[in-house]
């Protein structure tokens, strides 16, 4: 049976939407919380192959969707370079801050791959075990959106403490985001090396950057991750989500030349129609909050997402993440009125 998700995303749609959700596996699963009760380090369960085998798994039994994206998280890249990286329950990520020199010179990447080997691990694990229509997708932070949570040491609104580093110290941040380049194309490397048939380059926090240093903080970072990622894998597509870009999102896809972008829940569908998806395969966007009313609303903003970008290709997807209040029969609804979806 073929991979219809990654025949969008090479850019050749069929009558079907594929279809996979950010944050397909989570909290709004009871089959999720139950494995992840015998794990009380979050980092540790991203580091047990078997388990986070088994929670990627999950919703593709319970939905049947086309893809299913490696269980792992964005931070195991600094956790990989020496950064100390821990949850706390209620709060989120806390990573000791690098910020200076002194706390920089102490990431490297000698003990990378040991370090998160068991993420690959779990890749080939998976790459074996999925039904063999179902995609299996890779994915890292991009640099920007990794460096916010290094050098706040914590998740922050307006990002402040990357940004004041980046105008104050541009020598120091660049140096910074360009050993998240190195350590993430070799990341992403070896996940498809492992068996990944494509990755994401999760951008998540790219809103409200100034136009200049969208290129520097931004595009730049990512075109680096993507020319190196190609040099030896050139077949595997790449995704780019820079989420809230705004206008900047055309830019991003001519300059970065990734394969296909993920929108985020306010980009206007005809807009991403003419200026994006005639370039590239687009993912998305419905409002993962409306997953949570479900009902008509979802399915009729469901056929009209779809309806809207049938012109081209589209992997339908969220806007952003799921949220653990979703209930789950609101996404079963979700997976039946894609799958009866023709374009
Ligand atoms: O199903 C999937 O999408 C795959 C797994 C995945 C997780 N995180 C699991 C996770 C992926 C792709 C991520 C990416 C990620 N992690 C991003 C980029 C995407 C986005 O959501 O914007 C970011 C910014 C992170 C950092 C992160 N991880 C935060 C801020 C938090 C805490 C917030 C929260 O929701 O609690 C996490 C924890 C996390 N990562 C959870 C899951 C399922 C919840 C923690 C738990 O189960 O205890």
């Amino acid at each position: 049976m073929a991979k219809i998700l990654l025949e969008t995303l090479k850019g050749n749609p069929g009558e079907k939407v594929p279809f996979w959700f950010m944050r397909q596996a989570g909290r709004y699963l009871p089959e999720y919380r139950e494995v992840r009760s015998t794990c009380p380090s979050f980092m540790d369960f991203c580091y047990s192959p078997d388990k986070a085998t088994e929670v990627t798994l999950q919703p593709i039994r319970r939905y049947g969707m086309d893809g299913a994206i490696l269980f792992a998280d964005i931070l195991v890249v600094p956790d990989g370079l020496g950064q100390q990286v821990w949850f706390e329950t209620g709060f989120g990520p806390k990573l000791d801050p690098v910020a200076t020199e002194e706390t920089f010179s102490k990431l490297s990447m000698a003990n990378f791959h040991d370090k998160v080997g068991n993420v690959y691990k779990t890749v080939s694990n998976l790459s074996s075990a999925l039904p063999e229509n179902v995609t299996l997708l890779g994915f890292a932070g991009a640099p920007w959106t990794v460096a916010t949570y290094m050098i706040a040491g914590q998740g922050s609104k307006d990002h402040a403490a990357a940004r004041q580093l980046g105008y104050g110290n541009p020598d120091l941040f660049g140096r910074i985001l360009n050993m998240l380049v190195d350590a993430t194309a070799e990341y992403l490397c070896r996940q498809i090396e492992a068996g990944a048939d494509a990755v994401q380059i999760f951008d998540s926090w790219a809103a409200a950057i100034p136009e200049t240093m969208f290129d520097e903080w931004i595009i730049k970072p990512t075109k680096a991750i993507v020319e190196k990622v190609r040099a030896k894998h050139s077949e595997t597509p790449i995704i780019g989500f820079p989420r809230l870009a705004g206008a900047a999102l055309a830019r991003f896809v001519e300059e970065t030349g990734v394969d296909a972008v993920s929108l985020d829940t306010g980009v206007p569908l005809e807009w991403a129609a003419s200026e994006v998806q005639s370039k590239v395969c687009v993912q998305g966007n419905m409002d993962p909050h409306l997953v949570v009313s479900g009902g008509d609303l979802m399915v009729s903003e469901a056929n009209r997402i779809m309806e809207s970008l049938k012109g081209g290709a589209h992997i339908f997807n969220l806007g952003h993440g799921f949220v653990p209040e979703t209930p789950p029969e609101n996404v079963a609804l979700l997976s039946e009125t894609i799958k009866n979806f023709r374009r």
